[in-house]
């Protein structure tokens, strides 16, 4: 079953965990992408706001609003950590440093692509894969901007949203990529005093991980020659199990498989 159907998503809202939402057509949306989002999203249409979470699509383009906060994608806000003195810094860098250009990525877990766009910063072509529609709404329109944008044009460019299930879309690649990253969202990470405010929208859209051998397993069935996977510091292993090494920051660590 397409996991995102649309009887799929109108029971994924009426779960509780998920925050009702409407998508508001603003000032200088255009009438038929305004259609397009709500119908890809599983939410109705509306001229006003929502009670709890609204989809806001305007004339600058895809926003998160609710619970006073608003949340829209904004790689600007990574300008500072790629340039070449910050970049290989990164924690991610030291686990994914290559000297080829162009090698295949695919971050089966993008979000709204921070490490993704660290990845390309890097030197990657990365596919990004990412199963939730309103997620997926938010990063394809900073995205758009991003490719707009004079300094980071060059390395969105290098950056390919398909929205889906990475379960389903890694087993069916055809090329074999370099590497597989992933980050599904951790259950502590729900602590909303521990996360950026803003973020905390985002979570009201997201639930925890729950089928980790699944997604291990389709990453593998992908043949790359390493998976790097993002953990808390001091989270147990994805799927329990073992990586080949494991580097250490002071919040999050990142476990690296080697197949190649
Ligand atoms: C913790 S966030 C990732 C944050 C990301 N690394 C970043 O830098 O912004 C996890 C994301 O993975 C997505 N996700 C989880 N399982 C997925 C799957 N099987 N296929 C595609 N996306 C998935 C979730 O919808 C969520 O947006």
């Amino acid at each position: 079953m397409n996991k995102y159907s649309k009887e799929r998503l109108e029971e994924e809202r009426a779960d509780s965990s998920a925050a009702p939402l409407v998508v508001c057509m603003g000032k200088g949306a255009q009438k038929d992408a305004a259609t397009a989002l709500a119908k890809r999203v599983g939410a109705p249409l509306s001229d006003k706001p929502g009670k709890e979470l609204t989809l806001l699509i305007d004339g600058n383009g895809v926003s998160l609003n609710g619970y006073g906060l608003t949340f829209k994608g904004d790689f600007e806000q990574m300008l500072h950590r790629l340039t070449e003195g910050r970049l290989q810094h990164e924690m991610i860098s030291r686990v994914c440093k290559t000297k080829e250009t162009g090698l295949k990525a695919i971050d089966a877990t993008a979000g709204m692509g921070e490490d993704s766009i660290l990845l390309a910063a890097n030197g990657y072509d990365v596919t990004l894969h990412e199963q939730n529609p309103v997620i997926a709404a938010l990063l394809k329109d900073a995205l758009r901007r991003g490719k707009k944008h004079p300094v980071l044009k060059e390395i969105v460019e290098r950056m390919h949203l398909v929205e889906g299930d990475s379960v389903e879309l890694m087993p069916k690649r055809v090329d074999e990529p370099e590497l597989i990253f992933l980050d599904p969202m951790f259950p502590e990470r729900q602590k909303s005093g521990l996360i950026n405010k803003k973020l905390q929208l985002i979570q009201k859209l997201e639930r925890p991980c729950t089928e980790e051998s699944e997604l291990f397993d389709a990453a593998i069935a992908a043949h790359p020659k390493k998976i790097i996977v993002k953990r808390p510091l001091k989270g147990p292993y994805l799927a329990d199990r073992e990586p080949t090494y494991t580097v250490k920051g002071k919040a999050i660590r990142y476990d690296v498989y080697i197949y190649g």
